[in-house]
């Protein structure tokens, strides 16, 4: 079976095909628009909307022209149709019901974060090896800082998640303060890697909230960095550096401490840890333990979807979605 995939939830049109018979991506085609949302400073939910409605026809045709496939030779097509931005999934979701019913395919709905949570898996289409299940799973990215425990593909639980602000909101909107360009999350894992020191990380005591259990909570760092810029006035570039170095280091201890701490309440070893902000090259290290995939799989793509779509199918469990289903903004956690 061919799958075709599509992800329109945040900033990125996204189209993807995969082959269930030889296991292999045929084609994995990201059109991100992060940087006309620079002028805005972050993602501007209807601007998203109308770039998805450009960019998302040019991103199933260049994945067909991959893959070397005609349009009538897919045999089912998936889409994200939960969580993200509403405006942005109904261009994904509404564009992959009509080309379903032009092409007299089924098609099926799919999570996100579900999406995100297996991305570890894409790395059996390279023919790679992958951790055995159960996981201890992160899923942390713009959108989202959800903790799971995932026993396989279709016996997944929630254990918890942010409460306020997700970590990339965090790095966004702290590199904001900075003054750095959206979105910031990357520019600050670069900036610090590359210039600061072991002092600059600590030079700065910024809180780390605790809420119960398995959840985080972000939004009391922003604050706490603004008053810091506030009390040093104008900041020098050394300052900068290490607001920026001691933030990163505020945003990742919350979310290495509650990764050991579930691997130990739950007796689990093993940790997965996927979304945008997998990419950070200091979480990589403070969590060395964890499974990352590739940084592209760790961001939004539509593989990650055709992966779901196919892992569902070869257990029997991939689902026909009607012409009648509609979008989610909200996640359907617990
Ligand atoms: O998963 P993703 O591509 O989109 C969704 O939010 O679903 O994640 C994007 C987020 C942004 O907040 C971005 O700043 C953050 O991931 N991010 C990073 C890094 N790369 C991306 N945050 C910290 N360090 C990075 N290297
Ligand atoms: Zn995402």
């Amino acid at each position: 079976m061919k799958i075709l995939a599509i992800d329109t939830s945040c900033d990125e049109s996204c189209a993807a095909i995969l082959d269930t018979e030889s296991w292999s991506l045929l084609a994995d085609v990201v059109y991100s628009h992060s940087e006309r949302m620079e002028a805005w400073g972050g993602v501007v939910p209807e601007v998203a909307s109308r770039e998805h409605l450009k960019a998302l026809p040019l991103a199933v045709t260049d994945a067909l022209k991959h893959a070397g496939l005609r349009a009538d030779e897919i045999d089912h097509i998936a889409v994200t149709h939960r969580p993200g931005l509403i405006g942005a999934l109904l261009v994904g979701v509404t564009y992959a019901k009509s080309l379903a019913y032009a092409l007299q395919k089924p098609y099926s709905i799919h999570d996100h974060l579900q999406a995100h949570l297996f991305s570890p898996l894409l790395a059996t289409l390279e023919g790679e090896k992958v951790p055995a299940f159960p996981w201890i799973a992160l899923v942390v990215s713009g959108g989202h800082t959800e903790l799971f425990l995932a026993e396989s593909v279709t016996e997944v639980r929630w254990l918890g998640g942010t409460l306020d602000d997700a970590a990339g909101e965090a790095f966004d909107k702290i590199g904001k303060l900075l003054g750095l360009p959206y979105p910031a999350g990357p520019r600050i894992d670069r900036w610090v890697r590359e210039q600061a020191t072991e002092a600059d990380r600590i030079r700065f005591a910024f809180p780390r909230s605790k809420p119960e259990r398995y959840h985080f909570s972000f939004s009391g760092l922003k604050t706490s960095v603004a008053n810091q810029i506030a009390k040093l006035r104008t900041p020098s570039d050394a300052d900068r550096l290490a607001l920026a170095a001691s933030a990163q280091e505020a945003i990742i201890d919350p979310l290495v401490d509650r990764m050991k701490f579930s691997q130990q309440s739950l007796g689990v070893h093993q940790m997965v840890v996927t979304g945008g902000v997998a990419c950070n090259s200091r979480l990589r290290q403070r969590l060395s333990g964890a499974f990352f995939p590739p940084p592209k799989h760790c961001s939004d793509n539509a593989a990650m979807v055709a992966l779901l779509a196919a892992l569902l199918h070869k257990e029997g469990k991939l689902e026909v979605a009607p012409w009648t289903a509609t979008p989610l903004a909200h996640a359907e956690l617990a």
